[in-house]
């Protein structure tokens, strides 16, 4: 659907043109796994598939949402009576956006809200962000509130942790800020700078595959608090503010000083070695090298497999079948438990290997998953 599509039923439903209309895209990370609530790296790139959403102000305290994507009709909130974990519908998200900005003391009095995402939901590629990231912009340009993208990134981070009630990080909101066709952000998630880096995969002749493998995911679910508990845990223990500050040179020691806690020992190795494998894919792109940064996107599977172990058997399989494939790496993508698994691959292999996970899908018995390409697309912005 596009914009012009969004503005028209927008006046269908609220029976004027929309002000604006505005997009704001998913994500793939390409490595940088749960990195970002311990203030390490990440590097995430834009997907193709965005929300777009067709809004106008109001001047009455009301805030009135439509989604293209949902059965149902509008729904009709009073500004002052949103709160906190009210919500369990997909409204949250919009309306949790509103509330983080009220809050933050910025006057907003209303507004007419027709969403339109093609962002599969549930498939670890940051539906809910698109939608946080397009109702923030579009409200900050409406309101003219000259929110920095940081800024608007950090509000939506607000809204999902504590509005919807899900402890995730920042790189999500980040990436459909702040994400540019053509490159991956590196982001350094403890003071949000930023890195823009070239990733043009089909001028070398490759192809980055997403396999979205059916398998839904939620992070308001407790196996990613419990990680993120655990990871405080083990910074505590080494006595540091964040594990982004045991270098990637003392970890031996750093897990000698853990002791027996395997569980925390496993936490803390994982985000130690994830976060260097982020310098290491930095490094290599920008020394060219694309190919060699497959074998560190399966490296990070593992870690993710054996000592994070949010990986599931689906997504293990999507890895292995890719690599037996020929893939030059593969890993899983997000937040875990489900959702996506990213294949780097030749471009003249890529119909092979669609195919060799295909047939191992069908073969294990799984639902068939979803196969595309990813492109490195723009980020948030104004459409209309
Ligand atoms: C989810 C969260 C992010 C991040 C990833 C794991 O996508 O929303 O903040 O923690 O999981 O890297």
């Amino acid at each position: 659907m596009g914009a012009q599509q969004v503005a028209e039923r927008f006046a269908e439903l609220y029976g004027a043109e929309p002000e604006g209309v505005w997009a704001a895209p998913g994500r793939v990370n390409l490595i940088g796994e749960h990195t970002d609530y311990n203030d390490g790296f990440v590097m995430p790139f834009a997907l193709p598939h965005q929300a777009l959403a067709a809004v106008s102000r109001r001047a009455d305290g009301l805030l009135r949402l439509h989604s293209a994507d949902v059965e149902g009709g509008i729904v009709e909130r009073r500004l002052d009576d949103l709160a906190p974990q009210s919500d369990e519908s997909w409204t949250a998200y919009p309306a949790g956006v509103v509330w983080a900005l009220r809050e933050a003391g910025h006057a907003i009095t209303g507004a007419d809200v027709h969403l339109s995402s093609t962002v599969p939901t549930g498939a670890g590629l940051s539906s809910s962000a698109a939608l946080e990231v397009v109702i923030a912009l579009a409200l900050d340009d409406l309101y003219g509130l000259g929110l920095r993208r940081w800024k608007l990134a950090r509000l939506c981070q607000r809204a999902e942790n504590v509005y919807v009630g899900a402890p995730t990080g920042i790189m999500d909101q980040t990436a459909s800020a702040c994400c540019e066709q053509g490159h991956a952000l590196f982001l350094d998630t403890r003071d949000l700078s930023q890195q823009q880096i070239p990733f043009d995969l089909a001028a070398e002749g490759l192809r980055l595959l997403v396999v979205d493998t059916r398998v839904e995911h939620a992070h308001s679910g407790g196996e990613y608090g419990k990680r993120r508990a655990g990871c405080e845990k083990g910074a505590a223990l080494l006595g540091v503010d964040a594990l982004r500050d045991v270098p990637h040179a003392g970890l031996d020691a750093a897990l000698a000083r853990l002791g027996d806690d395997e569980e925390v020992v496993r936490l803390v190795r994982h985000v130690v070695t994830e976060d260097h494998r982020v310098e290491r894919v930095v490094g290599l792109l920008r020394s060219g090298e694309t190919r060699a940064i497959g074998p560190v996107l399966t490296e990070g599977h593992a870690s993710l497999r054996d000592d994070f172990r949010i990986s599931c058997p689906e997504l293990d399989l999507v890895v292995d079948t890719a690599l037996a494939a020929g893939a030059l790496g593969a890993r899983m993508t997000g937040g875990g438990f489900g959702g996506s698994a990213i294949v780097l691959a030749e471009a003249t292999d890529v119909d092979n290997l669609s195919k060799a996970v295909e047939e191992a899908f069908a073969a294990a018995g799984y639902t068939a998953p979803r196969v595309f390409e990813a492109v490195p697309s723009a980020g948030a912005r104004r459409l209309r």
